[in-house]
């Protein structure tokens, strides 16, 4: 078997309505259209570290429902080892309801379900998806316990141990230890540090900052592309690529994934920046969460595109 990513998080189905433009408070905006897509920030980067070529296994807990089924298929369609993921009888599958609007925009409201379930206990039990791994990628929509204890385990194994704060929460004193990567956007940056994270020139400063506390440390601008730092050196920007935006949903997710594969396959840092910006960029274009994720020959033919 070649290089690996362990993926532990979250599952849920996305609910997702396409409308001429997001609602104002207390407004009705109809749309013509319903996706109803497999997604969730673990399910979505677990499918995208695999379509990008890497043996991925994925710990995580869905429900014995028809969600959970669905879940559960297309990670096996996508190759994703589901060994590690845990049928729970006694709670419904989380669900996200998406709204996305004419530019691509979005809003997510998470029911969280099996997510809240997902224990420390299930992590140690899937001790053997670590030993085959190089990296350990984790986001923060299950419990902070759990991905606690897939860092511990990973640093175990030697894991390149790599954190997306998605959505943001605090961390607890010392979290940092346990952690080798951080990738966040601006506002979670802007979170993780209390101080206004805004474009290019503070995304520079807060990566570098960020890269003092966790060794490494990405900021993603949306559009306007991403910054990665390691302590002790100087930030690296890589603009967006210019793609049409359909559905900004998963981005982020494409993007980490992108990155954990990178870093698993050892490339230099702007490559692996390069690679993920690419990966984020042809997800944009496409609907849906797992539905519109990259394969690797076209994130390759992007990236091939502009050098
Ligand atoms: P999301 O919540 O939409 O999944 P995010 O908030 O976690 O994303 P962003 O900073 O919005 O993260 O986007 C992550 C990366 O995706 C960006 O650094 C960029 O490379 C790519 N990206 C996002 N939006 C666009 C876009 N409109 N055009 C091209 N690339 C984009
Ligand atoms: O990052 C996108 C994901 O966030 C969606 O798939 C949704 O399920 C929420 O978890």
């Amino acid at each position: 078997m070649g290089v690996g990513v362990a993926v532990v998080g979250s599952a849920h189905v996305d609910y997702t309505v396409y409308l001429p433009r997001l609602p104002r408070r207390g407004e009705t905006v109809i749309g013509d259209r319903l996706g109803v897509s497999p997604g969730g920030k673990g399910a979505n980067q677990a499918v995208a570290s695999s379509r990008l070529g890497a043996p991925t296994a994925f710990v995580s807990r869905v429900g014995s429902d028809s969600n959970g089924e669905m879940l559960l298929r297309v990670l096996r369609e996508n190759m994703v080892d589901t060994r590690y993921v845990v049928v729970d009888d006694e709670t419904p599958t989380g669900v996200a309801v998406i709204m996305v609007g004419e530019g691509g925009e979005n809003i997510i409201a998470v029911y969280r379900g099996t997510d809240a379930k997902l224990t420390p206990g299930d992590v140690d039990r899937a001790r053997d998806a670590f030993s085959d791994a190089e990296v350990v990628l984790a986001q923060l929509e299950v419990p902070l316990d759990a991905v606690e204890e897939a860092f511990r385990v990973g640093g175990e194994y030697g894991l390149v141990r790599v954190l997306n704060t998605a959505p943001y929460r605090p961390l607890p004193p010392g979290f940092e230890e346990l952690v080798d990567v951080v990738i966040a956007n601006e506002v979670e940056a802007s979170q993780l540090l209390g101080v206004k994270v805004e474009g290019r020139e503070d995304a520079e400063r807060a990566a570098k900052a960020l890269a003092e506390r966790f060794g490494e440390a990405v900021v993603t601008l949306g559009s306007r592309g991403a910054v990665a730092c390691r302590r002790g050196a100087g930030p690296v920007y890589v603009p967006a690529y210019r793609v049409r935006v359909v559905d900004t949903v998963a981005a982020g997710d494409a993007f980490a994934a992108a990155y954990a594969v990178g870093l698993a396959e050892g490339m230099e840092l702007e490559e692996r920046l390069r690679f993920s910006a690419a990966a984020a960029a042809v997800k944009v274009g496409r609907k849906g969460a797992i539905t519109g994720l990259p394969r690797r020959s076209e994130v390759e033919a992007l990236v091939r595109s502009v050098e």
